[in-house]
This record gives C-alpha cells, structure tokens and sequence, in this order.
C-alpha cells in the first residue's frame, strides 16, 4: 500500500515579492565611502529593493505567499501549515508566519518560524516535507523573507552594500508520481563560527538599552573575508556530498541554485567543481543578498526563464548565519 511516508514531494507553486524601491550603488556611494566599481567589482551587486518604511517583513512574505498559492491552481484555504524562515521577523514573536496566516485569512493551522539565516529556506523545506510525510497535512506554505534594511548599519560601508529586501514562497504537496519532486536535503551547522556573522543586540544576552544603541549592537556584523572562505568550501563540499549520495555527475544536474551573495563565491563554486555558468542562475546583480528569501527568488526566475523543464535535476546549495549550511536535490515534474 502506498503511504505518504513513501510518497512524493513536490513544489506545486512558487511566488516572488520585491519591493518597487531600487537603491543602486551611485545611491549608496551618496551614503557611505564606496563607489559602483569597488560593490560590482567584489561582489557582483548592481541594485537591491528596499522596503518602504511602513512594509513589514511579513506583508512581502504574504505577497510572495499568494502568488505561490495561486500558482499551484491551490486557494489559501487549502494551505494547513506556515513555516516562515527570516532572521528579520516582524517581531521577536508572535512569529511572521502567525502574521502571514492573519493576512491570509486562513483557520487556524500550525504557524510558525525558522531562524537558519541565508539557509533558511533548504531548512524549512525539510522540516515542512517530513510533515507532509506524516501524511497529517496536505498542503505546506514555506516562505522565506527579509528586511535586511531593518538591520543594516548604513554607516558601515563593509556590510551595508551587500543585502536587500524580498520574500519567496512555495506550496509544498504531496505528489502521486514516484521519485519526483524533493530526492533530498542534507542540513547541517556548526555553531563555533557563530560570531562571524551576527547582530550581537536585541536578544535576551543584549537587551535594547541606551547602551546598546550608542554601541551599535542592534546591526548586523560580519567578518566577511571568514564568511568567504567558509561559503566556498561547504558549497564544494555540500554538492560533491549531494552528488555521491544519490549517484549522479555534475553534468547531470540541469540547474544549481546558490544562494546569492557574492558573484566570486559562485564563480569559485563554478570553477572548481568545473560547472559551466550557464547552469547557475544569478540574481544577486539585481537583488543583492536577500539572505532566506535569496534560494527561492532564484529558483522562482530560473522557472520563468525556462531554466527548468520536466525531469531536470535541480541542486540547491545555502550557507548562512550560523554558520549553517543546507542542500536540496530536487527532480523537477509538471
Ligand atoms: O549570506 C552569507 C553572508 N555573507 C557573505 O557571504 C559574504 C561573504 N564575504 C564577501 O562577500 C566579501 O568578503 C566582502 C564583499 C564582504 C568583502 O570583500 P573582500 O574582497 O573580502 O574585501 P575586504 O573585506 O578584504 O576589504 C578590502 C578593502 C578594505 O580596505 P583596506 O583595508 O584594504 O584598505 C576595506 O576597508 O575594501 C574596503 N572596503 C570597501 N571599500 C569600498 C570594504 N567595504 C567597502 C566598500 N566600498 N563598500
């Protein structure tokens, strides 16, 4: 007897949001000591979307979310869980996927959030298909979405250029077809680099005080260069790990999707693991790192643009805040 324990998963709709206000890197040179040549030269990033002041994160996740929902032929009332991944929720609780189900008028059904950074997504991906395995729910709406804006420090140059705003959304189901949709996910972290990526302020180590605003803890803070250098080893190691598991060559893989946030990360990923360019969308020139919203943005225009037909193999590769570090192997079906 077939059970949903051994059925498929598959993304049956997906959705992109971005706000309409672009800052470009002429914007930022007005703000902070930086020009157009050093944020394209180092990082590839021409533009991001900024979030109007009174446009929360889970108002772009919700717009994400309804495109999604309406890709997948799906009404919201079809939807019977929310799990949203953001490092910017609305609020420390009650969680933005609470706030996204109020929006979307849905009963009441499990809500709730996944603090995994840039790996947010793969993270949620896994958590809400092992639910649908249960076979206890149907339909599962993942969201990732961001307002980095909220968190930047604008006056520090090394870490204000580099992220923006946006949400992605996908309807999670479960599939008749055999051996489609989710093949797998491999999640993983290591919390001893916790402090080279982090906002030190806001938390119960680090309440909101006078103090804490004078020193600036409130902004997210990055040694980049570690961040670096840890992206492209874990994104290497993460494919060939994926590749061995399920025996397959790289040339197989129709369309990898990294997560956006340096141009040289994804050429060096591209390079070394000899994969040709025209098999990894990039999106980064135009959106900046979105952090969870940056993986299903992506794969979103990879759809659009025809980069993914049925039958395709689809690898998903993320590291993030954490550090953590996330892949998804996917067949891609109607
Ligand atoms: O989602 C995961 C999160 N983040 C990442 O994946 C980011 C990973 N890291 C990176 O992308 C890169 O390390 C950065 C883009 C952040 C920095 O690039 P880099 O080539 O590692 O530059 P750097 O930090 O070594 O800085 C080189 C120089 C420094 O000046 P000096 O000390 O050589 O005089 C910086 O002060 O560039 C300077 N600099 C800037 N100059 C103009 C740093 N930021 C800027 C800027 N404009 N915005």
């Amino acid at each position: 007897m077939n059970t949903a324990m051994d059925s498929s998963i598959i993304i049956k709709g997906i959705g992109a949001y971005t706000p309409d206000r672009v800052l470009t890197n002429s914007d930022l040179a007005h703000m902070v000591d930086t020009s157009d040549e050093w944020i394209q030269s180092r990082t590839g990033i021409k533009e991001r979307r900024i979030a109007a002041d009174n446009e929360s994160c889970s108002d772009m996740a919700t717009k994400a979310a309804e495109k999604a929902i309406k890709n997948a032929g799906l009404t919201a009332q079809d939807i019977d869980m929310i799990i949203v991944a953001t490092i910017t929720p609305d609020m420390p609780f009650p969680s933005t996927a609470c706030l996204v189900q109020k929006q979307l008028g849905i009963s009441p059904i499990p809500c709730f959030d996944v603090e995994a950074a840039c790996s947010g997504f793969l993270y949620i991906l896994d958590i809400a298909s092992s639910m649908l395995k249960t076979g206890n729910y149907k339909n599962a709406l993942i969201i990732g979405a961001e307002k980095l804006s909220s968190i930047l420090d604008w006056e520090d140059r090394s870490t204000c250029v580099l992220f923006g705003d946006g949400a992605g959304a996908a309807v999670l189901s479960i599939s008749d077809c055999a051996n489609v949709g989710i093949i797998g996910t491999r999640l993983a972290a290591n919390g001893n680099d916790a402090k080279i990526l982090y906002m030190p302020g806001g938390g119960s180590t680090c309440p909101a005080s006078v103090q804490s605003i004078n020193d600036r803890q409130h902004y997210l803070k990055m040694l980049g260069k570690e961040v670096f250098k840890s992206a492209v080893k874990v994104m290497e190691q993460s494919t060939i790990d994926m590749l061995r598991e399920y025996n397959l060559n790289a040339d197989e893989i129709s369309c990898f999707i990294p997560h956006q946030a340096n141009i040289r990360i994804i050429e060096s990923f591209s390079t070394r693991m000899k994969i040709p360019m025209e098999r990894i969308p990039v999106n980064l020139d135009r959106y900046g790192n979105t952090s969870a919203a940056s993986i299903p943005l992506a794969l979103d225009e990879a759809l659009n643009n025809n980069k993914i037909k049925n039958g395709d193999y689809v690898l998903m590769i993320a590291f993030g805040a954490g550090l953590t570090w996330a892949s998804t192997l996917l067949k891609w079906h109607c």
